[in-house]
């Protein structure tokens, strides 16, 4: 089954060819990133125009790089949810168009399973039950990923998201946008213990986590210093930071691993580029003798092959939807 996957929830507009779920025929994303970069973050209103002037070569993009034509294809998978309204909707219309125009199923997709999917792509042998850690710019949370199809939350962020925090922390060094690769970059070979920045508990619900503490913590921690004159140690406050949100989100990942006995987890969205959480969830499935699946790092970040991935397997579950879909801009993973 050839499908053809459009994404467009945030910053990325991509197009991707998918063969029964597992091969990339071809995978096209134009980012946004060098303008988004003059305002320091997303501009929703200039990500939807952007999206607009795109897709449509992007796809057709697509399918040539397939070496395919439109008649090739048997079903169009769209992100959904969630994302910014403006930007989803631009890729569903598109989608609806496609779908209208050559007479093929539409399926819907979520945009975090698609995340998750993005594991099918590196690891042909992955398959549910697993746990997954979704950590992107815009979601953090421990998934139960009972099937292809049907995913329950075990935890999750209170505020902030992972990369949300990476992303504003580095806004305030003025080291780039998006944040969280210039961070990693500069934390390698800093002393991760120099700055002792918190890591927040949740009392009652030992998955969940918060991330607001400690983006308020290493925020004051920068402004004290220039107000004082002081030279931060830059790359020890960037390792000091990145061991932070490690070691809030591995101990849980774990724990989740560990109550579900599934002896598989998973890792997905931008934040699993990370380098010190790749390697501490490397050193913590080692010693407990659990599989760690990490994504390929071109497949980590927005991207539409992992829409499509998911795609196949939301169409073998019958999860169609007619030409009135709409987007939304929050939505429960479970709900699909
Ligand atoms: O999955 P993604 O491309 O978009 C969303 O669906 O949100 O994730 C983008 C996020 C940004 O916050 C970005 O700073 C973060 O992923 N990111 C990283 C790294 N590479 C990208 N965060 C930490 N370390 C990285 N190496």
């Amino acid at each position: 089954m050839i499908i053809l996957a459009i994404e467009s929830s945030c910053d990325d507009t991509a197009a991707a060819v998918v063969k029964d779920g597992r091969t990339v025929l071809s995978s096209c994303v134009s980012s946004q990133i060098e303008m988004h970069t003059i305002y320091g973050g997303v501009v929703p209103e200039i990500a939807s125009r952007k999206h607009i002037e795109a897709v449509y070569g992007l796809a057709d993009q697509a399918l040539s790089d397939a070496g395919l034509a439109r008649t090739d294809l048997d079903a169009i998978a769209v992100t959904y949810a969630p994302g910014l309204i403006g930007a989803v909707l631009v890729g569903v219309n598109f989608a609806k168009g496609a779908a209208a125009s050559l007479g093929l199923p539409l399926i819907p997709v979520h945009h975090v399973r698609g995340h998750i999917a993005a594991n099918y792509i590196t690891h042909p042998d992955l398959e549910p039950p697993f746990v997954c850690l979704c950590i992107s710019g815009g979601t953090t949370a421990i998934v139960d990923v009972k099937s292809y199809t049907e995913m329950e939350i075990m935890g999750g962020t209170r505020d902030d998201a992972a990369g949300e925090c990476f992303d504003k922390v580095a806004r305030v060094l003025g080291i780039g946008y998006p944040g969280g690769a210039p961070m990693d970059r500069l934390s390698q070979g800093g002393d991760d213990r120099k700055y002792e920045l918190p890591v927040a508990h949740v009392a009652g619900a030992e998955l969940d986590m918060s991330f607001s503490g400690l983006k308020t913590a290493s925020l004051n921690l920068i402004h004290n210093a220039q107000q004082k004159g002081e030279d931060l140690d830059l790359p020890a406050f960037a390792a000091s930071f990145g061991r932070a949100v490690s070691d809030s989100l591995v101990p849980r990942a774990m724990a989740a691993l560990q109550a579900k006995g599934y002896g598989k987890l998973a890792v997905a969205g931008g934040v699993a580029a990370n380098s010190r959480i790749r390697s501490d969830l490397q050193a913590a499935c080692a010693q407990s003798r659990d599989k760690l699946y990490l994504p390929e790092l071109r497949y980590c970040g927005d991207n539409a092959a992992m829409i499509g991935c998911q795609g196949y397997y939301e169409y073998q579950a019958g999860h169609l939807a007619g030409l009135d879909l709409n987007a939304y801009a929050t939505r429960d993973i479970s709900l699909g």
